[in-house]
């Protein structure tokens, strides 16, 4: 998987992804007192970008960890943590296997980041691996895009600006159609950031990049594929009152998810129990 290039441009990102930053952070804050957490402290931000909630939720009192494939995003947010005198840790990991150790209140992984897990065996790896960083009973949240439409899947476009001081960036979520794998449910989609400054106008073109669609029902087979979490609810926007549901034709979901006591074997993993073998009569012919 080549990354999108506008990762390697995190202070645009942050810029450019801002928006909802503080309903986000509210809403993990509400399922952590919703789901039994409110005295969870230590919290983990997978594919943690320019680090907007990693810094948020340290602002709010958390002690946050963020972790993030780009060693571009991991140097802005020591950078940035550093200068707003926040105690952030951020280190360069990958989401497909994880090798970071420690013990977390719970997880999140947020706008789009789960779907770069591209096989049903690396999300449930992934699923057993975070849940295994987790406390007893803790919390994995996670956000990603799902098709409002089915005649629209793999073929939209999503656009929003934002702008900070007299920087304005452009951001445009493309999905290539002519990518479409109908067996692997795989696509490229691509970012490209349209950045003005008062030293002109560039384009960032991220490139494609490779990603899963992942449907809410298979979502859900997934999650209790892997044994390692219940799905607790899910939802159409950050808002733990309102469910996922035909009403709110979202272009995204997001998950709550909690560990499960007891890790659960899947029965499809499972060694076959010893079944008598079936006897084979050969018949001959003539
Ligand atoms: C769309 S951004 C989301 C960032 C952040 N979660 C947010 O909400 O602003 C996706 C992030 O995932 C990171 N990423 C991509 N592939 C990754 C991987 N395999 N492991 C960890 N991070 C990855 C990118 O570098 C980028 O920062």
């Amino acid at each position: 998987m080549t990354p999108s290039a506008v990762y390697r441009h995190p202070r645009y990102y942050a810029i450019g992804y801002r928006w909802n930053t503080d309903p986000e952070c509210d809403f993990i804050e509400a399922c952590l007192t919703a789901y039994g957490s409110s005295k969870a402290s230590r919290l983990l931000d997978i594919g943690c970008g320019a680090g907007r909630h990693a810094m948020e939720l340290s602002r709010r009192g958390y002690q946050l960890t963020g972790v993030d494939l780009s060693p571009e995003m991991i140097a802005f947010v020591q950078e940035e943590s550093k200068r707003a005198n926040l105690p952030v840790t951020a280190v360069v990991d990958d989401l497909r296997h994880l090798s970071l150790r420690g013990t977390y209140d719970a997880a999140f992984c947020f706008m789009d980041t789960f779907r770069f897990l591209l096989t049903n065996e690396e999300i449930t790896a992934h699923l057993r691996t975070v849940a295994g960083l987790l406390a007893p009973g803790g919390l994995y949240l996670t956000d990603f895009w799902v098709p409002a439409k089915w005649d629209l899947i793999g073929d939209e476009i999503h656009q929003w600006e934002q702008t900070e001081g007299d920087t304005t960036v452009r951001v445009f979520y493309l999905q290539h159609p002519e990518s479409v794998d109908p067996i692997s449910q795989t696509f490229d989609d691509e970012l490209v950031f349209v950045v003005e400054e008062p030293g002109g106008i560039q384009e960032i073109r991220g490139g494609p990049t490779r990603t899963r669609l992942l449907l809410p029902q298979e979502f859900e087979a997934l999650v209790g594929r892997s044994g390692a979490f219940t799905l607790r609810s899910t939802h159409g926007e950050f808002n733990l009152a309102k469910p996922f549901d035909r009403s709110t034709l979202s272009w995204r979901m997001i998950s709550v998810l909690q560990k499960c006591d007891a890790p659960q074997a899947d029965p499809a993993e499972r060694s076959p129990e010893r079944a008598p073998s079936p006897s084979v009569r050969r018949e001959s012919k003539g």
